[in-house]
């Protein structure tokens, strides 16, 4: 039976679609269409001239957002591709005119508990972590191949793991045992590195699946090519909301606003980046780490 919740909350969902500014006629391009959560509510609010733009590298998602807003009366086009090439996909498919692009980054909540992504250490599965599965290499390919500085810089630089070095030295004195190919060996390499966390804090492994994660998915790379695109594809009052979910996220997105404020494009809608009210909180915990910036672009 299908999930009554999709399979995933949307986070900040009212206060996107307060930013997003949508009337009925507008085309509004979701970058990561995921559940189709956001797009869902977006959609509601576009009319039979209206153009919903749905984006996701995974196209088990891509396919389910589909299937969700079938009933939407908007007109409506989907890509199975990276939003790093959001510039080229709607140039190819000769969409003009967007009124808002919105990025909500990260995962979904299904691809952090459904087996085969094998992105989470609650669930002991292969060692996968491609949100898309028909290309790119595994993160047991990066574990079991790449150098011990290598691993530490990946850790460090992706997820500001303090003990980068130990770790990558453990997984590398674990590899030499046996090949590291499930995500329950991977956590368990970790945590006898670095001792179990206390009780009530984050498991000692949420770092390195984080860092593995955004190194699998070209994360960073992924995001600065969005951003550049949606410079790129500006027009008067077109504007932009983006979710982050960490802080070398966020900060990539603050400085792109403020640089775009700089050079006369137009203006931040955000001064600090918005986060959950409680009552969010309560009811979604995993919105806790979101971080939303909007700007909106001026005549030029
Ligand atoms: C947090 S979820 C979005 C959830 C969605 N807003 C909803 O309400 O259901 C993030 C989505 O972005 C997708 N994604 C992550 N990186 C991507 C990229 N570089 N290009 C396109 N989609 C990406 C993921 O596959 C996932 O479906």
């Amino acid at each position: 039976m299908e999930n009554p919740n999709h399979g995933h909350q949307p986070v900040l969902l009212a206060e996107t679609l307060d930013l997003l500014q949508i009337e009925a006629s507008h085309t509004i391009v979701d970058c990561t269409a995921g559940r189709g959560g956001h797009a869902q509510a977006i959609g509601e609010r576009l009319g039979t001239n209206g153009t919903l733009v749905c984006i996701d590298t995974d196209e088990k998602n891509l396919q389910y957002a589909k299937t969700r807003l079938h009933a939407l009366p908007c007109r409506r086009r989907f890509f199975h591709a990276d939003f790093g090439q959001l510039a080229e996909i709607l140039e190819i498919a000769d969409i003009t005119g967007v009124n808002a692009v919105l990025a909500d980054l990260g995962v979904s909540t299904n691809q952090l508990t459904t087996e085969h992504y094998g992105l989470s250490f609650s669930v002991d599965a292969p060692l996968d972590m491609r949100l898309n599965n028909q290309s790119g290499i595994t993160a047991a390919q990066l574990v079991n191949h790449l150098s011990e500085k290598e691993l530490a810089d990946i850790l460090y630089q992706n997820a500001d793991e303090r003990h980068s070095r130990r770790i990558a030295r453990a997984l590398v004195e674990g590899r030499k045992i046996q090949p590291i190919q499930t995500t329950g060996q991977l956590a368990k390499i970790v945590r006898n590195a670095l001792g179990r966390a206390p009780h009530g804090a984050a498991d000692a492994a949420t770092r390195t699946f984080q860092a593995l994660r955004m190194a699998v998915n070209h994360e960073m790379a992924s995001l600065s090519s969005l951003l550049d695109a949606i410079l790129q594809i500006r027009r008067p009052a077109m504007r932009a909301v983006v979710i982050g979910f960490h802080s070398g996220e966020d900060r990539v997105i603050k400085q792109a606003m403020r640089s775009w404020q700089q050079m006369g494009y137009g203006s931040a809608l955000t001064k600090k980046p918005i986060t959950p009210a409680h009552a969010e909180l309560l009811a979604n915990p995993r919105s806790r780490s979101a971080k939303l910036r909007a700007f909106e672009f001026g005549p030029q």
